[in-house]
């Protein structure tokens, strides 16, 4: 992704460190946080420093690369930092077999990124062929280059329809608690697409006027049916979408696409932090007895999807 001028990626090794762009310091500033160990990494991940499926994934085997030395305990620590996104068990067993096979751990983690950017740039073109002149489109949570390296999941067609000059508007969900729908607006616009932040409570209403034509959502994990977990409000989006007739596409690498799982309900859902919930900025926004729950996921049945947009092309179901 360019910003200013300058390309980004949302991590990127030099050496044996890995860079990230600390995700928690968006849209304000552009500060770079450096992993030079596995707990940097799992702290990374944690507190979303890194987030997003895939950018979590490729932050995962440069972690098995930097603790190479001790897979098993590398792979324990990184598996118990989030336990949602497939794309971070599946990065760790690919890093377990090439460290076994006696690969270059480091050169390993870098062909995973490299794929992972490969794969996300094929979603683009696959997905840019849903979108017309004119098109209104709504999106969740970020789904962008931040969350997958570079051009992103959900937004990858969006980034190639713009390049190609299909004039387009983008509805980006806020995203509460984390806001992540920032980053969302930080990408666009910097891409120069327009776009508006919207509550998210505010997408029905917008469905409903016919204001939307297209839904593209990225993904966490996709059961083998199609079931599929996402930024929590993703489901209700979804229901929302099918009652206006409007299409909602799931767009996602083949490394989100977990095989051992039957349907949705085998997904783990984390719970994230009261803090998420009570404090913005740092800043509470509530009084200490409020009890709160926060799930970051939540799971949409494959009934409500239209398509999957991956690298290999558009699955109908
Ligand atoms: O909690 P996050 O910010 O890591 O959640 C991210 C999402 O839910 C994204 O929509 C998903 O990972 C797809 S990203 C290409």
């Amino acid at each position: 992704m360019k910003i200013n001028g300058k390309d980004y990626q949302a991590l990127w090794q030099e050496g044996h460190i890995v860079q990230f762009i600390d995700q928690r310091k968006l849209p304000y500033s552009l500060e770079i946080y450096s992993a030079r160990t596995v707990d940097d990494i799992v702290y990374a991940i944690k507190e979303m420093v890194v987030r997003g499926a895939p950018a979590i994934g490729a932050a995962a085997a440069y972690g098995m690369a930097l603790g190479q030395n001790d897979p098993e305990k590398t792979a324990t620590l990184l598996r118990a930092t989030r336990p949602t996104a497939y794309d971070l068990f599946h990065a760790i067993e690919y890093m377990i077999q090439k460290i076994d096979l006696e690969e270059n751990a480091f050169d390993a983690a870098a062909s995973y990124a490299k794929t992972i950017i490969t794969r996300c740039k094929k979603i683009g073109e696959n997905g840019e062929k849903l979108i017309t002149d004119s098109m209104r489109i709504l999106t969740h949570c970020n789904a962008g280059a931040l969350a997958t390296i570079d051009y992103g999941t959900a937004l990858a067609p969006l980034r190639f329809a713009h390049q190609n000059r299909k004039k387009i508007f983008v509805y980006a969900d806020e995203t509460r608690p984390r806001f992540q729908g920032l980053l969302t607006a930080w990408e666009l616009y910097h891409e120069g697409i327009l776009y508006a932040l919207i509550a998210d409570n505010a997408a029905g209403y917008y469905m409903r006027k016919k204001d939307i034509d297209l839904v593209i959502v990225g993904a966490d994990r996709i059961a083998k049916n199609g079931d599929f977990a996402n930024k929590i409000g993703t489901y209700e989006k979804a229901v929302i979408a099918k009652e206006n007739d409007i299409p909602f596409y799931v767009a996602a690498p083949a490394s989100t696409f977990d095989p051992n799982i039957r349907d949705g309900s085998h997904i783990i859902i984390e719970e994230r932090a009261r803090q998420e919930m009570t404090e913005i900025a740092g800043k509470s926004i509530m009084p200490d007895w409020i009890t709160v729950k926060n799930p970051a996921f939540d799971i949409t049945p494959q009934k409500y999807v239209t398509g999957y947009i991956t690298e290999s092309g558009i699955s109908k179901k």
